[in-house]
């Protein structure tokens, strides 16, 4: 357990259904589980983790594969969704979260990570504006709320690249962009 009296730690199947009750409860519908259960059926996350308080889950976030074009080598993540349970928010779950999601990231080498959301909140994480790398989100305009994080290697031998390179997510994302 952390200062803040929870615990973030691997998802085990019989979490599931109780992290897509707190998906439901804090996106306020019921899009981002349906999303997440696409993904588990289809095998597609990467890593996950959950946070709990007293046995009960509270917060999620989810890591799953994303593509380039023009492609990249390494592994490129896609964070999201990440959702903090209403009466546990603004405690330091959802930052504990993604902290120790890009942990994993890093151990495993992660080469990119990305994320669509607000600047601010994922700004303090390290997150860049992925515009400054010539990086785009294949969805809409999104401008500084899509985010990057370079990992190693880094993109300098194609930092002279012409080209935009356009990130997808994982088609399961289509439910809910
Ligand atoms: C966004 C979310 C995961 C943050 O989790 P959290 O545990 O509440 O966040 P933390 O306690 O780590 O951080 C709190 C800080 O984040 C910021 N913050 C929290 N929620 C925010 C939001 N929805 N938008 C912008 N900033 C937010 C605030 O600056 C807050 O600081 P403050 O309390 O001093 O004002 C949570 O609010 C949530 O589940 N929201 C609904 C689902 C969602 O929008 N998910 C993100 C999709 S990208």
């Amino acid at each position: 357990m952390n200062k803040l009296g929870h615990v973030i730690r691997k998802v085990r199947k019989e979490d599931r259904e109780e992290i897509a009750a707190v998906l439901t409860a804090a996106f306020g519908q019921k899009d981002e589980a349906e999303l997440v259960k696409q993904l588990w059926t289809q095998n597609a996350v990467k890593f996950e983790r959950l946070a709990e308080v007293g046995g009960a889950v509270i917060g999620y976030c989810a890591f799953s594969p994303i593509t380039c074009k023009p492609s990249l080598d390494g592994l490129l993540l896609g964070l999201g969704p990440l959702a903090v349970a209403p009466d546990h928010q603004r405690q330091g779950v959802g930052a504990a979260l993604v902290e120790e999601g890009l942990k994993v990231c890093r151990e495993n080498k992660a080469r990119l990570i990305a994320v669509l959301g607000d600047p601010d909140y994922y700004a303090r994480f390290g997150f860049e504006p992925a515009a400054e790398k010539k990086m785009t989100w294949a969805g809409f305009d999104a401008g500084d709320a899509f985010r990057i994080i370079i990992g190693d290697p880094g993109l300098s031998d194609e930092s002279d690249a012409e080209d935009i390179r356009v990130i997808h997510y994982h088609p399961a994302f289509d439910i809910v962009s």
